[in-house]
C-alpha cells in the first residue's frame, strides 16, 4: 500500500487474486452480498420462486434474469434509501428451464460419414417463450439500507416490472411516421415492451434509461428481398430468429409485421416515480443497437447523453438536449429528450474528435439519400454514421462522462474481425481481442462542443505477453489488467471503475469482474481487481451510491459456458453445472443477481 501510495493510486484497497472458480469474491475487509437474484418476488402478492414450476404470470412479478445495467436513485434525498433501476438484458434458456437440453446425432464435421453426440436446446414453446418474455426488461424496486446493510422493500410503492409486454410510447422525431406503423397501431405511437436492455443510465432529472441493445435475435420471418426496409434491416442483422417469439406472436415475424423492428433499437425513459406512467422510447437520441445512455448537465444546462453502438466497426454517438435542465422543477424535464441534436463520433488521426450533426438536410442527409425527414434519420442513423464518414470503432459499449476532470471514457470491448489494412489511431489493434479505452477531453470543457481531443487511455490485454501490446502501467500487478471492457462508472469522487465481459480460463485466465483504473497523474492506467464474478458470468454494473460507501454490481449469466471454455457451465440443467452460484443448494438453478459490496464497519469504498 505504501508503494501505491509513494505513485499516487486513487485506490488503497488490497487487490483480490485473479482466477477462476464457482464463488464470487471482493477485495478484502468489504463484504459483497447478494441482494437481488432472479425469481425474487418484488411484491407483496408476488409468488415465491419455483424454478420446477415457473409462469409467465409469476415472472412478471418477479425479479428478471440476466441483470445489467444498475442505476440508483435516492428517494426523499435519503441515503438509506433509494429505487435501484436494473435492466434485464436476455435470457438463457439452457440455465433456466429444467429438461430443456436434448442429446441428438449429428453428422461429425470433420468426418460426414460418422454421427457424433451434442447437446441442443428443444425447440421453444409458448410457456416458455412468454417466461422469456416476462423475464426481459427491466426492474424497479425499493432498498433500504439497516445498520449498514442493503435489502429489497417487497412492499415499496414504486416497485414496479417492465417486460417485453409493457406498454410504451413512441415519442420524438420517428413518433408516428408510416415507417412505424403495424397492424396492431395505425398510430405508429403506441408498442409494447422492450427488450435486450443492456448498460442504460439515470437522468439529472431522476427518470431511468433503458437501452435497446440486440433486437435482431427478437425477430424472426423472412423479409421479401425487394422491401424497402432490407437494408435498413440488413444493416441490424435483422431479423436472426435467435428466440423463437416470432413463432408465438406474430408482431415479431417481420413477413407478418414487416414495421415491428422499426419499433425497437431505441432507448426507453420511465419515470419511476409513478409506477403508472407510460415509458417513452425517445427517438431523437437515434435507433442502433444502444448499449447505454450515460448523461451529464453542461455548464450550460444543456445535458449531454453518450450513446455507444455495440457492434463491430460502428460509431459513438452524443445528444445534446436543445432544453435547459430545470433542477427546481422536475416536470419541466420529463420531455427534454424529445428535442436536441444526435452527433456521430470521427476520431481524426490527428487527436482531434469531430462530432458531426446527423441533421436533416445537412450534408448528405438529403432526399437523394434517402433521407426525407429527421425521422427517416434517425430510423437509420447507422446509415446516417456511414454517409457522414464517422469512425469504425471497436464495439463501442460503455462511454461515460466525469465531470470531476471534464473527460469522457469509452470503453471498446473488443473486435477480432479487424484486419492490418483497417487499423486507424482509435483502433490501432488489428484482431483486437482484449479491447481499449479512449479518453476524450471535449474542447473547453463543454460537453455539448463539436471539437474535442482524443487518446487512448488503455489499451487492455496482458501485458506479459508483448505481442498483445497492452499499456497498463509497469505499476499494474498480474492480478490488475484485464481484458474486453464493457460497463464502467466514475463514482463521486471522479475516480473510473469498469467491468468486463468475456474474459475467461482459457482466453485470459481469469473471470470477468471489476477493475478500478487509475486515470490521473502517475497511476494513470494502473488497474486493479476489486471483485470477480463466478464462473461464466460476466460482471455488470457498476453503480456506486452518492455517499461512495456502496458499490452495486450485477453478476449476468453466471454458469453459462463460453465456446472457448471446456468442462465449465456446459448445455444443461442442474447436474452438471459447473457453478451454483448464488444459493447453492440441489434444488436451485445457477441465477444471475445484484450484489452489494460495503466497506466492512463501513465508510468509503477506498
Ligand atoms: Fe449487451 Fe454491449 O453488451
Ligand atoms: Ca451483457
Ligand atoms: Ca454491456
Ligand atoms: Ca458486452
Amino acid at each position: 500500500d505504501e508503494a501505491k501510495a509513494a505513485y499516487g493510486s486513487a485506490f488503497s484497497f488490497d487487490e483480490v487474486e485473479a482466477g477462476v472458480d464457482e464463488h464470487h469474491h471482493v477485495a478484502k475487509g468489504y463484504d459483497a452480498d447478494v441482494l437481488l437474484r432472479w425469481g425474487d418476488p418484488l411484491f407483496p402478492d408476488a409468488p415465491d420462486f419455483d424454478p420446477l414450476n415457473q409462469t409467465p404470470e409469476a415472472q412478471a412479478r418477479q425479479f428478471g434474469y440476466n441483470n445489467d445495467y444498475v442505476g440508483f436513485i435516492p428517494l426523499d434525498g435519503a441515503q438509506n434509501r433509494g429505487l435501484l433501476v436494473v435492466n434485464h438484458e436476455y435470457t438463457n434458456e439452457h440455465l433456466m428451464f429444467p429438461g430443456i437440453v436434448q442429446v441428438v446425432q449429428k453428422a461429425d464435421k470433420k468426418d460426414p460419414s460418422e454421427t457424433v453426440a451434442e447437446l441442443e436446446i428443444k425447440p421453444a414453446d409458448r410457456h416458455r417463450v412468454d417466461i422469456e418474455m416476462a423475464a426481459h426488461g427491466g426492474t424497479i424496486v425499493e432498498i433500504v439500507r439497516e445498520n449498514g446493510k442493503w435489502r429489497a422493500n417487497r412492499e415499496g410503492k414504486l416497485n414496479r416490472r417492465i417486460t417485453a409486454n409493457t406498454e410504451m410510447r413512441i415519442s420524438g422525431p420517428a413518433a408516428g411516421h408510416d415507417r412505424l406503423k403495424t397492424h396492431a397501431d395505425a398510430t405508429g405511437t403506441k408498442v409494447f415492451g422492450t427488450i435486450n436492455n443492456c448498460a442504460g443510465g439515470v437522468t439529472p432529472w431522476g427518470t431511468y434509461i433503458m437501452s435497446e441493445e440486440n433486437i435482431h435475435g427478437y425477430f424472426g420471418g423472412e423479409l421479401p428481398a425487394d422491401h424497402p426496409e432490407a437494408a435498413n434491416y440488413k444493416r441490424l442483422g435483422l431479423p436472426e430468429g435467435t428466440y423463437a417469439w416470432n413463432e408465438f406472436h406474430d408482431r415479431f415475424d417481420v413477413s407478418v409485421e414487416p414495421n415491428e423492428p422499426n419499433r425497437f433499437g431505441w432507448v426507453v425513459e420511465v419515470d419511476v416515480m409513478d409506477p403508472n406512467s407510460v415509458p417513452k422510447k425517445r427517438t431523437a437520441l437515434g435507433r442502433f443497437k444502444h448499449e447505454g445512455a450515460e448523461s451529464i448537465v453542461n455548464k450550460d444546462g444543456r445535458v449531454v447523453f453518450y450513446l455507444g453502438d455495440d457492434e463491430r466497426f460502428d460509431y459513438v454517438y452524443k445528444f445534446v438536449t436543445e432544453g435547459k435542465f430545470n433542477a427546481q422543477d422536475r416536470a419541466a424535464n420529463m420531455d427534454l429528450l424529445d428535442h436536441g441534436t444526435l452527433h456521430v463520433a470521427k476520431f481524426g488521426e490527428d487527436g482531434t474528435v469531430a462530432w458531426l450533426p446527423l441533421t436533416h438536410g445537412t450534408g448528405p442527409l438529403t432526399p437523394e439519400n434517402g433521407f426525407n425527414s429527421q425521422a427517416d434519420v434517425v430510423i437509420e442513423a447507422r446509415r446516417a454514421g456511414d454517409l457522414l464518414g464517422a469512425t469504425k470503432m471497436d464495439r463501442p459499449e460503455d462511454v461515460q462522462p466525469n465531470g470531476m476532470n471534464g473527460k469522457v471514457y469509452v470503453m471498446l470491448t473488443n473486435n477480432t474481425k479487424r484486419k492490418d489494412s483497417q487499423i486507424d489511431a482509435a483502433n490501432p489493434r488489428a484482431e483486437n481481442a482484449f479491447g481499449h479505452i479512449i479518453e476524450i477531453a471535449e474542447d473547453g470543457g463543454d460537453f455539448a462542443a463539436t471539437t474535442a481531443k482524443w487518446e487512448v487511455l488503455l489499451k487492455c490485454g496482458d501485458p506479459s505477453v508483448a505481442e498483445v501490446g497492452a499499456s497498463f502501467s509497469t505499476a499494474t500487478t498480474a492480478n490488475g489488467w484485464f481484458g474486453m471492457p464493457d460497463n464502467c462508472a466514475v463514482d463521486a469522487a471522479g475516480r473510473l471503475w469498469v467491468s468486463t465481459d468475456g474474459n475467461s480460463p482459457k482466453g485470459t485466465g481469469r473471470t470477468d469482474g471489476l477493475w478500478a483504473v487509475d486515470t490521473e497523474g502517475d497511476a494513470r492506467a494502473t488497474s486493479k481487481l476489486f471483485f470477480r464474478v463466478p464462473v461464466g458470468a460476466e460482471m455488470c454494473g457498476p453503480q456506486f451510491t452518492p455517499d461512495e460507501e456502496t458499490a452495486f454490481v450485477a453478476v449476468q449469466h453466471p454458469g453459462d459456458g463460453g465456446e472457448d471454455w471446456e468442462g465449465f457451465g456446459r448445455l444443461s440443467y442442474y447436474e452438471d453445472l459447473s457453478t451454483r452460484w448464488p444459493d447453492f443448494k440441489p434444488d436451485m438453478p445457477v441465477r444471475p443477481a445484484v450484489v452489494a459490496i460495503t466497506k466492512q464497519g463501513g465508510g468509503r469504498i477506498a
